[in-house]
C-alpha cells in the first residue's frame, strides 16, 4: 500500500506505509521502547518527520500522538518541517562566533537566498545554526550533512555549496 497522503504549502509527500511497517515491525519489532530509533529511521527516509508518519506510529505502537509529537520536538535532531536534501549547519558557538561565524551565516543566507531555519524552494538546502559542533579550534566551522568545513572564509562559501548541488 503506497499512498499520497499529505500536502503542505509547497510540498507533496508520498508516504509508503509498507515501508513504514517494515521499519516499525521488522526493524524494530513493533516495540514502543524503540520509538526514538523508529523516528530516526523515518527521518532518514524523509529527511523530516511528516505528520502522517507520526500518526501512523502512534496507532501502530499504541502511544498517544501528543507523546510522539513531544519526542519529535524535544530532540533537536528531529525536524517536523520539510528539510532540504543538504543540511547546512553553521556553528555560532562562542569560538566560531568570535572568528566570524555570524558573517559566514550571512554569506550563506545571501548565497542561498534564505534565512536561518529555512529551506530553498528547490529543496536542495536547509540552513540551520548550531551551538558548537565539537571542533572549535577549526572555527569558523560549517557542517554540510556529515562533512565538516573548518576555517571557512566567506569567499569560499559559494564553491563549497556548489559541491552539493
Ligand atoms: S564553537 Fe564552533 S565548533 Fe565549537
Amino acid at each position: 500500500m503506497s499512498e499520497v497522503t499529505t500536502q503542505n504549502k509547497n510540498n507533496i509527500v508520498e508516504i509508503d506505509y509498507m515501508e513504514l511497517d517494515q521499519i516499525i515491525e521488522d526493524e524494530f519489532d513493533g516495540n514502543r521502547e524503540n520509538l526514538i530509533m523508529i523516528l530516526q529511521a523515518i527521518q532518514r527516509r524523509y529527511n523530516y518527520l511528516p505528520k502522517p508518519t507520526l500518526l501512523y506510529v502512534s496507532e501502530k505502537l499504541d502511544i498517544p500522538y501528543s507523546k510522539i509529537y513531544e519526542v519529535g520536538t524535544f530532540y533537536s535532531t528531529f525536524s517536523l518541517k520539510p528539510r532540504g536534501r543538504n543540511i547546512v549547519s553553521v556553528c555560532l558557538g562562542t569560538a566560531c562566533h568570535v572568528r566570524g561565524g555570524g558573517r559566514i551565516q550571512e554569506q550563506i543566507e545571501d548565497s542561498l537566498d534564505i534565512k536561518n531555519g529555512e529551506t530553498t524552494n528547490d529543496k536542495r538546502y536547509t540552513l540551520e545554526s548550531v551551538r558548537c559542533i565539537g571542533c572549535c579550534s577549526l572555527g569558523p566551522v560549517i557542517k554540510i550533512n556529515e562533512d565538516m568545513h573548518g576555517r571557512i572564509k566567506s569567499d569560499e562559501i559559494n564553491a563549497v555549496l556548489k559541491k552539493y548541488e
